[in-house]
């Protein structure tokens, strides 16, 4: 069966900027951007200029660093609005412009006080404007999910012989059930004279969160394009995410699609977005949640680690994943014990091994989570505070509105007493920087997660970090009222497990 390719268009720097309090700054979308294009999507859509200088400059500055994708920037169906658009994408090598209008009754009725016939004039006259500028010009019709369908297949038309290159049915409020969207679609296809001479594209909101099902069902009944963002974010409760797209259609072979992403990329472009708009991403997301492929199960734990394919219908590999994580807790079994007891250095026999475990059920009833330091004490090797190689004896940080944060570090390394300066992006990056320089590892820091406990300015913070250090991954915890000792503590934590 050939395999028909589906165009990947991430709106991350566009509809999922539009989260209230994620905005970034055009160097920041600059370099989201260069990693988007890393991950080989096919457009990028990265504002709409009309709306501010700071949009316009990114669609500038993003327009002269990417040379690959598509560059695309948004517009309403207004004149001034596309000679902008067209002026931000001076410098693109591939550009596009997507304007649009609303097609639902309500949207025609209140929000533009119009009628049917009007509307698709101004759609008409839209895209004839903006290919003066451009030849690759995409139509939206804004709200299509609430949209019927026989009026959709008329704007659909005429905006197809005004020039339109790709058109996009976007269900902009999230309504829509998977069949009924597969069937706009289908509906489109086989009403539309001229849609053989266009593109269709989805673009699903997530509020009945059916965006990834939407999507899949739209590309099944005939939509070559996927309009997405990295984990799913947007305003409320988000667009489709791009990651559960292309790795359905990736996974998925009797689905006769693919798209060109590079896979492996995708969990470095979650953690980036993450990072950058400061948007955790929930542990249980698909794909790129914290425990996307952690098994907790006995069961699950033996028939991973006796192959991988039993548990897991993705490879973590295939994502930029190193490993999946085996958590251990009441209902592990013997072979997750034991994959930890070798990741720590210590091969058991059966005999020892049974005898570990015993002890370990005992404790896990009591612990929900079993960490290094417990499997240690199981067989004997004290990890208590007094017996760790690396502890904090002091620390004393620098920073504020108009300073560079410094931070001073002393470290008691195996009774040996060692101090360190460094400066940094704040004082908790300062002093890591300042422990990295004592203990002279290559170490990576994977995650770094602060949580308070309750409310309060005065409140207990609790600090999860996770490190890289020659392929292996260790946590560290610390909890503490100061916040910047917390995080400290939890990285000297999880570096005293490997020295
Ligand atoms: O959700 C939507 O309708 C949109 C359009 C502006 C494309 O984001
Ligand atoms: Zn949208």
């Amino acid at each position: 069966m050939e395999e028909k390719k589906i165009y990947i268009f991430d709106t991350t720097l566009r509809d999922g900027e539009q989260v209230p309090g994620c905005q970034l700054n055009t160097i920041e979308k600059v370099e989201l951007a260069k990693s988007l294009e890393m991950l080989k999507v096919d457009i990028i859509e990265c504002g709409f200029p009309v709306s501010s200088p700071g949009d316009f400059n990114s669609v500038v500055e993003i327009s002269k660093n990417i040379k690959e994708s598509t560059v695309c920037a948004l517009t309403r169906a207004v004149e001034k609005d596309i000679e902008v658009a067209a002026e931000a994408l001076h410098f693109a090598k591939r550009g596009r412009i997507h304007t649009g209008i609303g097609t639902s009754d309500p949207h025609i009725k209140y929000k533009f006080n119009s009628n049917r016939e009007e509307i698709i004039e101004r759609a008409v006259k839209a895209v004839k404007y903006a290919r003066k500028f451009i030849d690759d010009v995409e139509f939206y019709a804004e709200d299509a999910g609430r949209t019927d369908n026989e009026y959709l297949a008329r704007v659909v038309e005429a905006v197809i012989a005004a020039g339109a290159t790709v058109v996009n049915i976007p269900d902009t409020t999230g309504y829509c059930t998977p069949w009924e969207y597969g069937e706009k679609i289908k509906y489109l296809v086989e009403h539309v004279p001229n849609v053989d001479k266009a593109i269709l594209s989805t673009h699903c909101h997530n509020d009945l969160g059916m965006a990834t099902a939407n999507t899949i069902s739209g590309i099944m009944n005939g939509a070559r394009q996927a309009e997405v963002t990295i984990n799913g974010i947007g305003e409320r409760a988000g667009n489709t995410s791009l990651e559960e797209v292309v790795m359905t259609l990736k996974c998925r072979k009797d689905l006769p699609f693919h798209t060109d992403i590079d896979t492996k990329q995708i969990y470095k472009n979650s953690r980036l977005v993450s990072t950058l708009m400061r948007m955790p991403v929930q542990p249980n997301k698909a794909i790129v949640g914290r425990n996307a492929f952690a098994h907790s199960s006995g069961i699950h734990q033996d028939g991973v680690l006796k192959n991988r394919e039993n548990y897991e219908i993705i490879d973590p590999v295939d994502v930029g994943v190193n490993d999946s994580v085996i958590a251990l807790t009441a209902r592990s079994g013997r072979a997750a014990l034991n994959h930890h007891y070798q990741r720590l250095g210590i091969n058991l026999t059966n005999e020892e091994l049974n005898a570990a475990y015993e002890k370990f059920l005992l404790l896990a009833d009591r612990k929900k989570d079993v960490n290094d330091s417990d499997l240690l004490i199981i067989v004997g090797v004290n990890r208590s505070e007094a017996a760790r190689k690396v502890r904090l004896k002091f620390l004393q940080v620098v920073c504020g509105k108009s300073s560079v944060p410094m931070a001073t570090v002393k470290l008691n390394i195996d009774g040996e007493i060692c101090e360190a300066t460094s400066s940094g992006n704040g004082p908790i990056d300062a002093a890591f920087s300042a422990v990295k320089k004592l203990v002279n590892r290559k170490i990576v820091v994977e995650e770094f997660l602060v949580q308070a406990i309750t409310r309060g300015s005065d409140d207990v913070g609790k600090v999860h970090v996770q490190v890289e250090n020659r392929g292996n991954l260790y946590y560290g915890f610390s909890a503490n009222t100061d916040i910047i000792t917390a995080a400290v503590e939890a990285f000297v934590d999880a570096i005293s497990k490997f020295i």
